[in-house]
């Protein structure tokens, strides 16, 4: 009951102006607290944590993010957002907005109401859903972008926005690929990305901003699915193996890419915040822990599903994987802020095994008993 008295609140209070109360200088979680004589952990037992809003937050890496963030900084602390409907675990786990990055206004309002410290800036469109609708893409990811920025600078917060292995072309060094050299991306998604790299190291060095970017890998999952990028395959072949057994491939055998368990990804992100500005000697770092190619894969995981048939059928996404890195030099961020994989192929394949079997046997089980 308190808990949906809290959530009836949040969202009033998301909409609402506020007077300039004391009110306004506290979450409306803490307010709530405040008003019903409530302790609530993410307020008062972290006092000094940052107050963080994740945009885009409901796609393949936020929830991940806002769960291990809610653990270091208190629950109230981290405050996820999205334009999509959230379903009904996320409203029960912590806070969450409607946020349309696209509307500066609507993000001015939540960080000053929400006393905004660190802005992760997930929201984009990712490769192969950009070149699907060009126009959504340059509007999510660089007016997305303009709009962060500028919310960012004015309220001095601390602004995280992840890059990505396609901020590289054709004419990038592919095996390896170090921070600095040449990006001539040609999808919509890399020249945004290199465009957000950019600006924020502008607004870095000409305002101060403290911007902070990190070039993810392929990011492989097994709680939630993937956004529609080149590397999702990496994903899929998972759950084809424990349903039909059958997985037709968009890439062709030998492309090898970079890639990370999403545990990794979330915990660099972390600690590359968490990171004092004196260790960085850099604004945007490369960050991986592998590279692979879908044979490699597929025999990594036929050593639990023996019999799994992989069919290469590469299509427009190929074109896309041919002008991305190979195999990823990440020796700045492991020296500068001291990053380390845990995750290398055997053990994420034998993490995603562990945690998609489960959910796989007991939907079988259901059927079996309907
Ligand atoms: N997942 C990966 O493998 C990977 C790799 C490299 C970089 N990244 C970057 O990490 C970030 C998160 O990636 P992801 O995989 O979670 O992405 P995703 O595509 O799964 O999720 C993106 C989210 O952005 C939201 N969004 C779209 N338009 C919006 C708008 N106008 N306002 C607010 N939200 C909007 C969508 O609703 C979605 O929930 C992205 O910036 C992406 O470029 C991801």
């Amino acid at each position: 009951m308190a808990r949906a008295l809290g959530r009836v609140f949040l969202r009033h209070m998301s909409q609402a102006s506020f007077p300039p109360t004391t009110l306004t200088r506290m979450t409306p979680a803490a307010a709530t607290a405040v008003a019903t004589g409530r302790r609530t952990r993410g307020y008062q037992d972290f006092p000094d944590a940052p107050r963080v809003l994740i945009t885009g937050s409901l796609g393949q890496l936020g929830t991940g993010l806002a769960k291990l963030m809610r653990e270091r900084y208190g629950r109230e602390n981290v405050i996820m957002s999205d334009i999509n409907k959230p379903p009904r675990h996320v409203l029960e786990n912590g806070p969450f907005l409607f946020a349309d990055v696209l509307d500066q206004r609507g993000l001015r309002e939540i960080v000053v109401n929400y006393e905004i410290d660190w802005l992760i800036h997930f929201s984009a469109l990712l490769s192969a859903i950009g070149e699907q609708n060009v126009p959504l893409a340059m509007q999510v990811n660089i007016e997305g972008v303009h709009n962060v920025l500028e919310v960012s600078k004015t309220f001095g917060l601390k602004l995280f926005i992840p890059s990505t292995i396609g901020a590289f072309g054709p004419d990038s060094p592919r095996n390896p690929t170090p921070d600095m050299t040449i990006q001539r991306p040609r999808t919509i998604y890399g020249v945004s990305k290199v465009h957000a790299e950019l600006m924020g190291e502008y607004y870095n060095h000409r305002f101060g901003l403290d911007f902070r970017s990190l070039r993810y890998p392929g990011v492989i999952s097994a709680d939630t699915m993937p956004g529609g990028g080149t590397t999702d395959y990496a994903l899929m072949i998972f759950h084809d193996a424990l349903t039909t057994k059958q997985h037709v491939c968009y890439l062709r055998p030998d492309t090898r890419l970079p890639m990370m368990y999403v545990d990794d990804t979330l915990r660099a992100t972390v600690d590359f915040m968490e990171a004092s500005p004196d260790q960085l000697t850099m604004r945007t770092y490369n960050v991986t822990a592998m590279s692979f190619t879908p044979e490699e894969l597929a025999a990594e995981v036929r050593k639990y599903v023996p019999d799994l048939e992989v069919i290469y059928q590469p299509d427009h996404r190929q074109n896309i994987a041919d002008q991305w890195p190979m195999v990823f030099d990440d020796t700045n961020a492991r020296s500068d802020w001291g990053w380390q994989h845990r995750f290398d192929l055997p053990l994420m394949c034998e993490t995603m095994m562990k945690a998609l079997l489960p959910k796989y046997s007991e939907a079988a089980i259901d059927m079996l008993k309907e």
